[in-house]
Formats: C-alpha cells, sequence, structure tokens
C-alpha cells in the first residue's frame, strides 16, 4: 500500500430537484470509481459531499413550488441522499448545508477573511426590482450573455458557454420575479479582489507551481479546465461580490449587515469542510488532517462549476491559509439524453431515484453503461438503445459468460474444487503473463482519471478469458487429456478471481458476487495482479446468473415513457404545489358571479374595475386582465370569483375579491366560466 492521503469532494448538488443521469455520470459515479480504488490501494481517505440548500436555486423553486425553502430543501435532501445511498455511492458522508456546524464553519470562515482585509467593502449600483423590492442576484436576474449570446443566461454565471458573469454584465437584463427590467440601485457589499491572485494563480495552473514549489503536474490536469481558467484570468480578474441581498443562507457575520448573506459560491464549498468536520465529529477523528499537510485534495464537478473550484475557491482557502489547495479538479463535460439535453422544466430526463424503484436488481449495469459513456473530454449521449447493447454485448455476453463457464465446468469436471495448475504450455505462460498486467494497467488509467478506459481495460480481462477458454476448448478435451483441463480451469479461475477485483471500483456488486461465486474476498487483495489467488483444492460455490439480457420491450418501454412524461410536462407550467388538507380549500368562497360593469384603471396597462353581481351583493373587483379583454366586451360574462379574498386596494381601488383565470403555455388568459347558464351565486367546489 502507498501512503498518499486523500480527500475527495463530489459538487454538493442543489437540494432543489432530484438527480438525473446527467449528475451521476458527470460526478458523481467518477468521483465513487476514483473513491472505491484508493480505498484498496491507500490507507487514508475520506469521501464528502451533501446538499447544497442555499442561494437563489432554493428560493426561486420555492416560489415555483408555492412552498418555503425550507421545505424544498428538506423534500429533496431526502430524495437525493436516498438515491445516493441506494445507488450505492460510498460518501463518508452526505451533509447539508442548512446544517448547524456549516453555518457556524461559514460565518467563522468569513469573519476570519474580513478581519485579516481579504476582502474589499464596496457601495455599488446593482440591480433592483421595484415590484418585488428586491435586489436581484444570480438567478434572480436573467438576460443574453456577452460572450455566447445565449438568451436565458443567470446573473452570475452562463450555463451554455460556462462563463461566468455579473448581473451587471448581461444583455437585456430582465427580473426573474416581475419578468420587468430592473433599476441600478446602491448597495454595500464584500468584494473579494481576484484581480489581486492573478500571478500565483496563474503559475499554480498553467504550470502547478505554488509558493515557488511542484505542487502538481498541470499535465494531469484536464484540457478544458486548464484552458477555461486560463481563459478568465487572460480576461482579467476583477473583483466578485461574496454576499447577496437575501433572506435566505447564512448571515454575513458582520455588525450594520442585517439582510445580506454569504455568497452561496463562497458558503458552498466551504460546504466540504464543515462536512469533513461532522464526519470526523462522528469517528473520533481530527478533521484538520484532512485539510491540512501533504494531503492530496480533489474535486470531482460538472464543467460548469470550474471557475468556483479552480479560481475561486482555492483563492479562499490559500487567504484562510495553512490549508491545502486542489491537487486536482477533474471537471466533467455534460451529458445528452436520447438527441435532446437533460431539461427539468421539459422533463427531459431519466431520474435516478425512479430508475432505482424501477429497476431495484440493475444497479451495476447502469453504472457500467454510465462509465463506458462518460462526458470526460467531450459530451455524450446516454440512450436506451446502448444501455442495452452494451449490457447485453458487454457485461453478459463478455464478462457473465466467462465467468459463468469458469465456475460451471468446475463443477462439472472437479466437483467445484480448483484444480492443480499443473505443466504450463506458451499460451498458458502468456494468458498468466497477461492477466498479471491488468489491475497495474487498470490502476494508472484510474488515477489519470480516465475512467472509460479503465473499465474497457477490465472488460478485456474478461475478454482475454473468454479467448482462451475459446481457443483451448476444455470441453473437447474433457474426453482426452483431464490433466490439461486441470491447468486451463486453474487459469481460468485465477482470472475470475482478477475479475472481482478490478471490477470492484466499477461494479462493486457484480464484483461481489463473482467473488462469492469462487468463494473469494477480494478486500484482502489491495489492486495486485496474481496469478495464485485461489489455492489448489479451493471450493467454489455454485454459480448464478450475474447479468440479465435486456429485452426489446424494455428498450422500447423507456422510450415511450421519457416521450409521454415529456410531452405530459412540454411546456413551462409549474410543478404541482403542496398538497393543501381538504379544510383548508373549504375555506375558499368560490362563486359563479357575473360582470355587469367594466372599465379601465387609469394609467394602468394591465388593470380593469369590474363590478360583479355575486348573487348576494354587487362588488368591485380589481382584475390585471386589460391586455386580455375589452370591457365592453365581457359585460354579461359569467366568472369565477374568489369571495373571501381579504380586501386590498389595488391602485387606490378597493378590490373585494378575485376574478379566477385560466393560463396557457402563452400567457393567455380566460375566465373560468360556467359551461351552463348557472345564476350568478352558485358555489363553486
Ligand atoms: N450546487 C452547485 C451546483 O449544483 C455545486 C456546488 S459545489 C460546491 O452547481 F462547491 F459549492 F459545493
Ligand atoms: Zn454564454
Amino acid at each position: 500500500m502507498s501512503e498518499n492521503k486523500y480527500t475527495i469532494t463530489a459538487a454538493l448538488p442543489y437540494a432543489n430537484g432530484p438527480l438525473h443521469l446527467g449528475h451521476v455520470a458527470g460526478v458523481y459515479l467518477p468521483a465513487d470509481i476514483f473513491v472505491r480504488y484508493l480505498r484498496m490501494t491507500e490507507q487514508d481517505v475520506v469521501f464528502v459531499c451533501g446538499s447544497d440548500e442555499h442561494g437563489a436555486a432554493i428560493t426561486l423553486r420555492a416560489k415555483k413550488e408555492g412552498t418555503t425553502p425550507k421545505a424544498i430543501v428538506d423534500k429533496y435532501h431526502q430524495i437525493n441522499s436516498t438515491a445516493f445511498n441506494d445507488f450505492d455511492i460510498s460518501f463518508d458522508i452526505y451533509s447539508r448545508t442548512s446544517n448547524e456546524i456549516h453555518h457556524k464553519t461559514a460565518s467563522d470562515y468569513f469573519k476570519k477573511l474580513n478581519d485579516k482585509g481579504s476582502f474589499i467593502e464596496q457601495t455599488t449600483e446593482q440591480y433592483y426590482d421595484e415590484e418585488f423590492k428586491q435586489f436581484l442576484a444570480d438567478r434572480y436576474i436573467t438576460g443574453t450573455c456577452p460572450n455566447c449570446q445565449n438568451e436565458n443566461a443567470y446573473g452570475d454565471q452562463c450555463e451554455k458557454c460556462g462563463s461566468t458573469l455579473s448581473p451587471t454584465e448581461l444583455i437585456n437584463p430582465v427580473s426573474t420575479l416581475s419578468g420587468k427590467t430592473p433599476v441600478l440601485k446602491q448597495t454595500s457589499h464584500w468584494f473579494l479582489p481576484l484581480d489581486k491572485h492573478e500571478d500565483w494563480l496563474r503559475s499554480w495552473i498553467k504550470d502547478g507551481v505554488l509558493d515557488g514549489k511542484q505542487h502538481h503536474n498541470p499535465k494531469d490536469w484536464r484540457n478544458q479546465v486548464v484552458g477555461q481558467c486560463m481563459s478568465w484570468i487572460d480576461g482579467g480578474l476583477k473583483p466578485r461580490a461574496m454576499t447577496r441581498d437575501l433572506d435566505w443562507g447564512v448571515p454575513v457575520p458582520v455588525e450594520g449587515a442585517e439582510g445580506k448573506v454569504l455568497y452561496v459560491w463562497l458558503d458552498a464549498p466551504i460546504g466540504y469542510i464543515s462536512a469533513t468536520k461532522e464526519w470526523a465529529q462522528q469517528n473520533g477523528k481530527n478533521w484538520e488532517d484532512y485539510w491540512t499537510g501533504d494531503r492530496k485534495l480533489v474535486h470531482f464537478i460538472g464543467k460548469d462549476n470550474i471557475v468556483f473550484h479552480a479560481i475561486i475557491f482555492p483563492v479562499l482557502l490559500k487567504e484562510h491559509g495553512d490549508f491545502v489547495l486542489p491537487d486536482n479538479v477533474p471537471a466533467y463535460e455534460f451529458l445528452n439524453l436520447e438527441g435532446d439535453k437533460f431539461s427539468t422544466s421539459r422533463n427531459w430526463a431519466v431520474w435516478l431515484h425512479e430508475y432505482i424503484a424501477e429497476n431495484p436488481t440493475k444497479i451495476d449495469e447502469l453504472k457500467y453503461v454510465l462509465t463506458a459513456i462518460a462526458p470526460e473530454s467531450k459530451d455524450s449521449e446516454f440512450t436506451w438503445k446502448e444501455f442495452q447493447a452494451r449490457i447485453n454485448n458487454e457485461l453478459a455476453d463478455i464478462l457473465g459468460n466467462f465467468v459463468n463457464r469458469a465456475v460451471v465446468l468446475t463443477h462439472k469436471y472437479f466437483e467445484g474444487k480448483v484444480p492443480a495448475l499443473g505443466n504450463t504450455t506458451d499460451t498458458d505462460k502468456e494468458v498468466i503473463a497477461e492477466m498479471e498486467k491488468f489491475p497495474a494497467k487498470i490502476g494508472e488509467l484510474i488515477m489519470k482519471y480516465k475512467l472509460r478506459e479503465a473499465q474497457a481495460e477490465a472488460i478485456n480481462l474478461a475478454r482475454l478469458g473468454n479467448k482462451y477458454l475459446a481457443d483451448t476448448e476444455p470441453w473437447k478435451l474433457a474426453k482426452t487429456d483431464m490433466e490439461r483441463v486441470k491447468t486451463i480451469m486453474n487459469v481460468a479461475l485465477q482470472i475470475t478471481a482478477n475479475l472481482s477485483i478490478v471490477f470492484a471500483p466499477f461494479l462493486p456488486k457484480k464484483a461481489q458476487k463473482i467473488g462469492e461465486f469462487v468463494n473469494f474476498d477480494s478486500k484482502n487483495w489491495g489492486f495486485a495482479g496474481k496469478s495464485d489467488l485461489l489455492p489448489e483444492g479451493h471450493q467454489l460455490n455454485k454459480a448464478s446468473i450475474l447479468i440479465e439480457k435486456i429485452d426489446d420491450a424494455f428498450v422500447d418501454l423507456q422510450v415511450e415513457k421519457l416521450k409521454e412524461s415529456s410531452a405530459m410536462n412540454n411546456s413551462n407550467f409549474p410543478p404541482q404545489k403542496e398538497e393543501v388538507a381538504f379544510d383548508d380549500f373549504m375555506k375558499m368562497d368560490i362563486r359563479v358571479g357575473e360582470i355587469i360593469a367594466a372599465e379601465r384603471v387609469p394609467k394602468a396597462d394591465k388593470l380593469l374595475k369590474l363590478t360583479v353581481d355575486t348573487g348576494l351583493d354587487k362588488r368591485t373587483v380589481v382584475s390585471g386582465i386589460a391586455e386580455h379583454y375589452q370591457p365592453e366586451d365581457i359585460v354579461g360574462t359569467k366568472v369565477s370569483i374568489l369571495m373571501n379574498l381579504a380586501p386590498r386596494k389595488i391602485r387606490g381601488v378597493e378590490s373585494q375579491g378575485m376574478i379566477l383565470m385560466a393560463e396557457n403555455e402563452n400567457g393567455e388568459l380566460s375566465f373560468i366560466s360556467p359551461e351552463k347558464a348557472f345564476n350568478a351565486g352558485g358555489e363553486i367546489r
């Protein structure tokens, strides 16, 4: 065993929605494979993750679902942590940034840097939504990306080209809250002067040199990561705000900063540290050992997170002092699905928790496919057809078939006991020598973050075994030369035992099953290639089916389901709101009303002042329908009116109730009228 020490992180997913296969293929599965390999070869590894529960991603989702941020993060933390667990992602801890320990850690971190003078406090003009009386940070504002012209860039980031933005850089900024063009208003914030860090960042990222010492080999970093960082640095780094005017997050721990919280991209990466602390507390360890000294810190992320992990967080770590800087930041490109981008709003996705619920016995099968197509160096694509082909033609026909033959033939000829190796031919010797090389080759590829190739090599070991049996044909020799059969089966079984080792990082369940067939526990063997893992006379267990094939009906069903669910959700209609109790619903008094008069509200483009006969009385209701109906056209129309809504003054007019309207995909409004000629006053329930 070597003595390297590792702290491995996987990007904290926002707890604002479930995880889909794109997230898994491009962060969590590769991180897990890497960690499983390290655990087999190194002594000291911790693997941390958790839910990112702050920021506009959360508050906007809460608004959309008509609930609170707390309810949102509780719901999705539960769904996602369960999904990770069911999918065998072996985090040492899956924490959350709403935890007390995180609030304290992030708060103290900010205070320490602020006391040191790492930030500059500045009053600047920020976009503000006058209707909602709120500053528009991050996702509260969208507009056209100045770099790639994507019209839906966020205030802090363009997800299309990956560039990091400030709201004021957006072309045609629009408030996500009101849909209106925001105004500029003064506010003060704490900025991280990234420009002051340009020099050391440049040599650290480009040459791997930090404080005059070789920190890492820059060739080990992916081109896209170095490329994105260098283009950002070459463009000139600017001070970046580290606080926000928001009411959800870690409060800025400075007097007079009421109503301000830490920027989510300051607080979330500190979540890696808080998670380590929490884990250390639970396991009697010292958390600082995992963030200081000769530790290798590795951040697995998606490409939209590069700047935050390779520039901003390293600056924060270095400013804090003592902490290690990342040894590598393996970033993944995006995974597409059946010819299109994954999209939550269009429901074009395969959700991890749904896949698990429907296919509880096909966990490793999915892992295999996702690693085989992982978007390591460019975007890649998941299709159900390829899912089927990979499982049937590779996993079942090569791995499953070989393991099955090795074990079944040994039972047939030798009562399930490992026969002696005996005299070996040149072919045997070559095969043995080749087999012994596989683990090292696979390990090297894993350490270079080339997991696709690494897994392909693991399959090649099974391929070697298959070819060996096909070439030597022990089932024919069994009639004439049993001594020779003994040798062949011994070699085949050693290959099988090696397969249970090399597949352990990738397909832990299958690897364990292979181990059980040959009654071998790979745990005690590290990752070394050996030809005597199973001694002569060793008793095997019976084999069962390792990989079940996927039939065409399964593929058709999955494709159909995807199309159906996205068709059902083809527009931008919001998701279902939180459940309400029957009694709560019954508190609402909704009736048929008849519009008996209508006029425009002066100086308000959207408003009409209606007089409505409710059957009980005639009352005034102000309604935002002027862009959809002319006053003269609607007199005499029967509508639905919410009677017992507390009266509100709108533009100086008291509105006593609300007219209920249906809205279509284009934002057009329609009255909801009884389809029969009912009188005003009739209740709607
Ligand atoms: N929540 C972010 C995302 O999903 C990732 C945060 S990674 C961390 O894009 F560093 F902030 F933790
Ligand atoms: Zn862009």
